[in-house]
């Protein structure tokens, strides 16, 4: 009997170091076959039951049982290290490592025309303009004629004009003719007016020139404003757009809406009049156009000129982009390359 007993639990040490040696839950379940299934080496021992005598057998039977249940035990606990241990490498490989630098995402801005704009529009409203909403799409009495521009004038030659299929209906060359609808809705009342907006004109595109781009036009009508208010608002403008301490200047200049008509200059921002590339070496940087506006305007607006004077100007946003942000092509604007977009 003690043989038996013996060979037990010699097997029950062997079980045990073999299930320690099992990695892996099949390995185990090829460990329970092995050992413990139905032709397993313990259920073979078990057969020599039969041989002993009545008063042994329950003993070793016992004994075999005490065994058996002690290594069913040390499977399942042993089943269980493995699986823990598994998660854990399942976890370790699938895991997020959260050292590791996130990505930025994109993130959109405002379009360059639109930063341009909204800080010109800013600096103009601080010295008391009101923005004015006025159309794209014109007639050729507000583009033209009521801006003093007679039919068959040369002057219209300078702004190369889409038609519609409407007779006398187009597409507005300028933000001017929206001085009209301003003046006419607020006249005889004093107006400090900025009106920002699209212009259409039927050109070549080139580096210089696209056939949509944007423009402010400034106009002040009053009674007692002079060509000095125009100076001391243009410079102004210049010191907060482009830096304190701009030197400006006017070059006396033709539209048919203004008298006198100027253009205007400051020195340049890049070369601050050295003369470099973007001023093309002449030290000065054209702005815009401007002057005190014309009696027949004023009254084509409804203004007495003889009570009434005014002054006005505009300005190209992009060209103003351009100079502030060094861009020399203004076809970038509207090409939707995402590189310049996110650089300007
Ligand atoms: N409308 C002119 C243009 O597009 C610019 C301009 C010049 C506007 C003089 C004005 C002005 O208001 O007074 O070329």
């Amino acid at each position: 009997m003690s043989d038996l007993i013996a060979q037990l639990e010699q097997l029950q040490v062997e079980a045990q170091a073999a299930l320690m040696a099992a990695q892996t839950t099949p390995e185990t379940e090829t460990w329970y076959t092995d050992f413990l299934g139905r032709k397993g080496r313990l259920t073979a021992m078990l057969r020599g039951l039969g041989q002993l005598s009545k008063e042994e057998r329950p003993l070793v039977g016992k004994r075999a049982n005490e065994i058996k249940e002690a290594l069913e035990a040390a499977l399942a606990a042993r089943q269980e290290a493995i699986a823990a241990d598994e998660m854990q490498r399942t976890l370790a490989a699938e895991g997020i490592d959260v050292t590791l630098p996130g990505r930025r995402p994109q993130v959109g801005k405002l379009h360059p025309t639109n930063q341009a704009m909204r800080e010109m529009v800013e600096i103009l409203k601080q010295m008391g303009f009101q923005v004015f909403d006025s159309p794209e799409v014109e007639t050729d009495a507000y583009n033209f004629e009521l801006l003093n521009f007679p039919p068959d004038h040369p002057a219209r030659e300078m702004q190369d004009t889409f038609f519609t299929t409407t007779p006398d209906v187009i597409l507005r060359t300028h933000t001017s003719p929206g001085q009209l609808h301003a003046m006419r809705q607020y006249a005889p009342e004093p107006i400090r007016v900025i009106l920002p907006g699209k212009c259409y004109r039927n050109e070549d595109v080139t580096a210089r020139s696209e056939m949509m781009f944007y423009q402010i036009e400034g106009l002040a009508i009053g009674r007692n404003i002079t060509f000095s208010d125009l100076k001391g608002t243009l410079l102004n403008f210049a010191n907060q757009m482009y830096g304190e301490g701009r030197k400006i200047r006017f070059r006396k200049s033709y539209f048919p809406f203004t008298e006198p008509s100027v253009e205007f200059d400051v020195d340049c921002i890049l070369c601050g009049g050295a003369g470099c590339r973007i001023c093309k070496h002449t030290g000065w940087l054209e702005i815009l156009g401007a002057g005190m506006v014309h009696p027949i305007v004023l009254k084509n607006g409804g203004y007495d000129p003889a009570v009434f004077s005014g002054f006005a100007f505009g300005m190209g946003i992009e060209r103003q982009a351009m100079l502030k942000r060094g861009v020399d092509d203004i076809r970038l604007f509207y090409s939707n390359d995402v590189r310049f977009l996110a650089r300007v």
